[in-house]
């Protein structure tokens, strides 16, 4: 079983209880705004969603981590690791990527959620390289980017929705853990 522990948060892998929070997360336009074409997400997608990110974790060894705060054990969203099969001009890659609920935001815990990834990615994982893909004006991902140093690589287009898209990445030998 796959668990990190940080100062704040739980973050491991995904429990049928996990459902509900997570489809209410999915279900806010101002946490959806920035992803794909920024529709919200049902009970029915979110349930897909998991069941996909769990496979991925099967078969890649890495995945989205549920976000778990220790102090109350709510579910705040994920942050993780994902093969960005959407963008193949990346590929092979592996992307960082975080999604918590708006009562979440301005408290630190992406970046911490990040952080412990990025040392999962590195130390657990061994991969020596990780990269981000953010929409353009998206600046409270943006942030979490720079915060964990990692560096302009290019730009490009999304290729299903035409909007700008920022690769960042990070060569994990470098990372201060
Ligand atoms: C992107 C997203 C995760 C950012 O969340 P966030 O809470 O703003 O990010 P952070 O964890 O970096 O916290 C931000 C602020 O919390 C504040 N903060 C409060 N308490 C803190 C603490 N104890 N420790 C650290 N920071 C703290 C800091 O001021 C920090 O801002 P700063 O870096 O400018 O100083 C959030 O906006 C989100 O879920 N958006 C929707 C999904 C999305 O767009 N995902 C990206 C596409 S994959």
């Amino acid at each position: 079983m796959t668990e990190i522990h940080t100062p704040r948060l739980l973050l491991r892998r995904w429990y049928d209880d996990d459902l509900t929070p997570m489809a209410d997360i999915n279900a806010d336009s101002q946490v959806m705004h920035w992803i794909d074409d920024g529709s919200v997400r049902d009970l029915e997608q979110t349930a897909e969603d998991i069941e996909r990110w769990e496979e991925e974790w099967d078969e890649e060894g890495f995945g989205l981590f549920a976000v778990e705060l220790l102090a109350s054990g709510e579910v705040a969203g994920f942050a993780g690791l994902s093969v960005p099969e959407f963008l193949p001009e990346v590929l092979p890659a592996v992307a960082i990527s975080w999604r918590l609920g708006s009562q979440f935001w301005g408290q630190g815990y992406a970046a911490e959620a990040a952080h412990a990834t990025l040392e999962f990615a590195l130390q657990d994982r061994g991969l020596d390289r990780v990269i981000a893909i953010n929409r353009m004006g998206n600046d409270a991902s943006e942030n979490i980017i720079s915060k964990l140093g990692m560096v302009l690589d290019h730009e490009t287009t999304h290729p299903v929705y035409g909007y700008p898209l920022h690769i960042h990445s990070i060569d994990l030998t470098e990372f201060q853990a």
